[in-house]
């Protein structure tokens, strides 16, 4: 470590977040504890003393990413920052990437972030500054509090790590075994969300749905949020089927607040491709829960994620995802071709799918799940509907807000402020946004 070590105490930082959104959370609150140890951030990496790569360590591709970005943090005149290497690729590769990359100065892991003033002591001092404990202890309890946010959405994450141990998947290794935030520390956190001008609240955790704190279940968690006043609109991703409970479901029939959207990745749609990576559910069992979903909330949003050329995956195999999309109907959808991630099962699987195999599946795949999000966009046409206010558009006076099923709306609102919540009417759509006119002011 510390090759050409960049000597001064960093007054100014950058986080650059890759990944998920639970690292987009992290990479909030290791702003905010930066600031609150003085720091100022500055809004280019080569501009700042020190920073902060969160990383993602989920497909191969995310790796290569971070390493690309250490190369470029190399000013005109030689110099660099200091720079921090957080998240998932340092949980996984710890002391290796100093030396595939010698000029990291601190690996932080994503339990262990919040000592990371005291890893960046430590670079200053020339010690290692490397930190992958997964303390038993929450790091949370160890973060400054939330203040005035800058968007009326936030993440709170309430749950972390995951013990399904599918077998593509790196996150039991990098997140660890799953714990659940305690309830008086969430509901804490979200109202001083509230108080920091926040609206709408996505919960996050590798498996959200999982959060349990003794007799309270997650539904009882969602139902206990959107009791506080000044909540408008609860989130809530990802989930895993085998956590959907009945609970949860009826929250969706029952809680207004909480949005007619479940993001529920299945992976593929064939039984014995789920089976080989350890999915514990089959297309059947997955189906009777959106069944179940649409009975009691039939406006529903539904949103997954895919894995293609998985090993092993045969024509027949792929041609069933195929048709479970077409069965669904979803609003929008991820999807990746399989990157094989060391350590885990699937890496050493025989029959390993070739490359132009998965590129020409993923295409397929894609063109399948782009028709049906236009379908479902276009569906919007005429109707009306509230949108939240989030953020300035790109044309003069033109403000973007989200309607309950996620979908962007493009708005000329005049008098209207992001973060209010306003009626339009929807005129147009596009794959990925809608077009909206403005009904008439909502009183807040
Ligand atoms: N290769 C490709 N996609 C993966 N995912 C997780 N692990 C892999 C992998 N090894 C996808 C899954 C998961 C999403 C977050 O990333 O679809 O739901
Ligand atoms: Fe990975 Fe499966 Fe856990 Fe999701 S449920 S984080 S895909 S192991």
């Amino acid at each position: 470590m510390n090759q050409s070590r960049p000597p001064k105490t960093p007054t100014t930082f950058h986080v650059k977040s890759f990944g998920c959104q639970m690292n987009v959370y992290d990479g909030e609150r290791m702003a905010e504890m930066l600031g609150a140890q003085g720091m100022t951030a500055a809004a280019e990496g080569l501009d700042a003393d020190i920073v902060v790569l969160n990383t993602c360590h989920i497909r191969e591709k995310a790796v290569d990413k971070v390493y690309s970005d250490i190369g470029r943090l190399r000013r005109e005149d030689g110099s660099r920052p200091m720079i921090a290497v957080a998240g998932c690729v340092a949980q996984a590769e710890g002391a290796e990437i100093a030396r595939r990359a010698p000029t990291v100065d601190i690996v932080v892991g994503p339990q262990a972030y919040h000592r990371l003033p005291d890893l960046i002591g430590k670079a200053v001092r020339g010690e290692a500054a490397l930190d992958t404990d997964m303390p038993a202890a929450s790091k949370f309890g160890a973060l400054p509090g939330r203040g005035k946010q800058s968007r009326p959405t936030a993440f709170l994450t309430i749950q972390e790590g995951c013990d399904k141990f599918c077998t593509y998947c790196v996150v039991p290794y990098t997140r660890g075994a799953e714990i659940s935030r305690p309830f008086a520390a969430i509901v804490d956190e979200a109202k001083a969300l509230v108080d920091g001008g926040v609206r709408e609240i996505t919960l996050l955790g590798q498996n959200v749905n999982a959060w349990s704190e003794e007799a309270v279940g997650f539904d009882g968690l969602i139902r206990a949020l959107a009791d506080l006043p000044g909540i408008d609109r609860i989130r809530y991703t990802t989930s895993h089927p085998n956590d959907m409970t009945d609970g949860l479901i009826a929250a969706h029939a029952e809680v207004d607040k909480l949005m007619p959207f479940l993001h529920l990745p299945v992976q593929s749609g064939s039984n014995p491709i789920l089976k080989a990576m350890n999915r514990s559910h089959t297309t059947e069992s997955y189906l009777a829960i959106l069944d179940k979903v649409r009975a009691v909330r039939p406006d529903i949003a539904l949103s997954g994620d895919f894995i293609v050329g998985f090993p092993g995956e045969t024509d027949a195999d792929f041609e069933a995802t195929l048709a479970l999309v077409e069965q669904v109907g979803y609003a929008q959808c991820y999807s990746f071709k399989y990157s094989p991630r060391p350590g885990t099962p699937a890496a050493d699987m025989d029959r390993q799918i070739a490359p132009e195999v998965m590129d020409e599946r993923l295409a397929r795949l894609q063109a399948a799940i782009n028709r049906h999000q236009v379908a479902f966009n276009q569906a919007m046409v005429g109707q009306s509907t509230s949108i939240l206010l989030e953020r300035p558009g790109r044309h003069p006076g033109q403000i973007v807000g989200k309607t309950p099923w996620m979908q962007s709306v493009h708005v000329l609102a005049e008098g209207a402020a992001i973060g209010d919540m306003i009626d339009v009417d929807i005129v147009s759509a596009g794959p990925n946004s809608l077009a909206g006119q403005l009904v008439r002011r909502k009183a807040a």
